[in-house]
């Protein structure tokens, strides 16, 4: 039997916005595709919490699952997003394999004792960066270059040698979003560029990719040493 306090999610929702000043709260997650994500709305537990709701909203078009004290779970998306309890009686969303197109604006709003809270996530797929190693000639000097471009979240980039090296580190935003990470290393002259390593680690990869630096002066050739 429905309560009769709340016909339904929806028009729980749109009572709230207009009833109450709920307090908000605005967060962003960038995540692997293939992975599982779990999204918290907040850290009351059901022993606080009447009700929650998360309002997913992917190019416009916009589902709902929710679920309260004493009633059924109210889902409108139906593509395997769950909500789920922790054993300490948390409430999450759970999304099994994270899809590029799972990327949008996820709202949640949870009613506890007495008031409510709205959290706004801007949820986006992690981008793989191209990666490439070249050796340059600067001011006579032999400068190996690893780069990742493209990534999002930014690569972290590392390097790995026999010799002691300073690196030059800079990382750019681009327009969409993503980043470009270049470091760039001096080599001793009487070092082989074949000693010097390059560790790039980024979220859409499981493990790190290492690159070697071709030996002489090249544009970017990609080289796995492993
Ligand atoms: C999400 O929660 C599930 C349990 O529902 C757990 O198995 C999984 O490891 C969690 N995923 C992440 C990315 O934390
Ligand atoms: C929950 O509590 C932990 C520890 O206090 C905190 O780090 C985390 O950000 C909180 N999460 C939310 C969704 O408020
Ligand atoms: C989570 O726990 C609440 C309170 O016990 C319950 O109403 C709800 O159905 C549970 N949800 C799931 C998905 O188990
Ligand atoms: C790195 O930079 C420091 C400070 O500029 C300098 O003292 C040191 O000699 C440099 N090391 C190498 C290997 O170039």
């Amino acid at each position: 039997m429905e309560s009769p306090w709340v016909p339904n999610a929806v028009c729980l929702l749109l009572a709230l916005s207009v009833t109450w000043d709920s307090a908000q709260e605005y967060r962003s997650g960038i995540y692997r595709v293939g992975g599982s994500v779990n999204l918290t709305c907040t850290n009351y537990t059901w022993n606080e919490m009447l009700f929650t709701a998360w309002e997913i909203n992917i190019n416009g078009i916009k589902c709902i699952i929710a679920d309260g004290i004493g009633k059924n779970t109210h889902d409108t998306c139906m593509d395997g997003k769950v909500l789920q309890n922790t054993t300490n009686g948390k409430s999450y969303l759970h999304i099994p394999h994270f899809k590029d197109t799972d990327g949008g604006m996820y709202t949640c709003e949870t009613v506890y004792q007495g008031s409510n809270k709205k959290v706004h996530i801007t949820v986006s797929a992690a981008v793989s960066p191209q990666i490439s190693t070249r050796l340059d000639f600067r001011d006579g000097k032999r400068e190996a270059v690893c780069s990742a471009a493209g990534g999002k979240p930014a690569a972290s980039v590392s390097w790995r040698s026999t010799w002691n090296y300073n690196v030059t580190l800079s990382s750019t935003e681009n327009s969409d979003g993503s980043f470009t990470v270049e470091s760039k290393v001096i080599l001793p002259e009487t070092v082989s560029a074949d000693n010097l390593i390059c560790i790039v680690t980024q979220l859409s990869w499981r493990r790190e990719h290492i690159m070697r630096v071709p030996p002489a002066p090249t544009s970017g050739t990609y080289q796995e040493a492993l």
